[in-house]
């Protein structure tokens, strides 16, 4: 594999797996097999490096709405914590092995023992962990979890903040949130084809908050990226649910909608 000595590897990409294509968000721990199998297939073409980050959907959001940590801060002696950590595991197994399937050599990792938290903030990543493997030509897929937190003690750390972690820590050439719908829609529906990073801090309080949603939604995706807004890469938002969309990670051809160093503006 291409790195150099500080283990950057060139043309790197994260993609990030919404637990929304991944999972019926609205019921408990049920997988879409089929939908993992098509994204399977998509990435078995993509060409190496890239990192795949996944989300929970329904195996996360349910137990935080049922034991109330929505808000991210978990109460270790209120909440099945190793129960609920045992179901995440098991979405996080059929996709290694339902990838491996489709003839990726994934090798899994989880945030519980990969980050150091600081209210609710990436500090640390094992970056280290990742290169050995990336070295020998395994797809690292790492799954968000609730994890240590210096600050709150236990903390949900969200797939989309691991994803935007890993694409500074990798000075990636591209992060690519996969999910269920086509991109971020303007008030009007549209969506929108390109978002400058310059204003995304003023732009993501026009996003709607999701207060049934741990990870805050599409709203939370763009406050994931704000820390790491001065990071050169580019970010692309598409459905993975979609066909043409999940093509478009091999083909290049690019849908949903881009951020960038540039003005936003609308389609259509
Ligand atoms: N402005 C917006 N544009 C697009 N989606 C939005 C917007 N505001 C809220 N959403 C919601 O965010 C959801 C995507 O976030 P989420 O459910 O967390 O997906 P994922 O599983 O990919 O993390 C969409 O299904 C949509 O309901
Ligand atoms: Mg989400």
């Amino acid at each position: 594999m291409n790195d150099n000595s500080r283990g950057q590897f060139k043309d790197m990409r994260i993609i990030k797996i919404g637990g929304s294509i991944i999972t019926d968000k609205n019921r408990f721990q049920a997988c879409d097999i089929a939908n993992i199998r098509k994204i399977g297939s998509a990435l078995s073409k993509v060409k190496n490096p890239f990192i795949i980050v996944h989300g929970t959907g329904g195996f996360g959001k349910i137990p935080a709405l049922k034991y109330r940590y929505v808000d991210g801060e978990v109460r270790p002696g209120l909440v099945p914590c190793a129960r609920i950590k045992a179901g995440v595991l098991k979405l996080h197994s059929v996709l290694i092995s339902e990838f491996s399937r489709k003839g990726l050599d994934v090798v899994g990792f989880r945030a519980d023992s990969m980050a150091e938290v600081s209210g609710s903030l990436i500090k640390k990543m094992r970056k280290d962990f990742l290169i050995k493997w990336l070295r020998m030509g395994f797809i690292p897929v790492v799954c968000g979890d609730m994890v240590c937190d210096e600050k709150k003690g236990l903390s949900i750390c969200s797939s989309d903040r691991v994803a935007a972690h890993l694409a500074a820590l990798f000075k990636a050439k591209e992060l690519i949130f996969l999910t269920d719908v086509d991109g971020i829609f303007d008030e009007k529906g549209r969506v929108f084809a390109e978002i400058s990073k310059k204003e995304l801090g003023k732009f993501v309080q026009r996003l709607p908050k999701s207060p049934m949603d741990v990870s805050g939604g599409m709203r939370g995706k763009i406050e994931a990226l704000l820390p790491y807004i001065h990071c050169s890469f580019v970010v692309r938002i598409i459905n993975g649910l979609k066909k043409e969309s999940l093509e478009s990670l091999f083909k290049g051809v690019s849908r949903g909608t881009l951020i960038r160093g540039k003005r936003i503006r609308d389609e259509g």
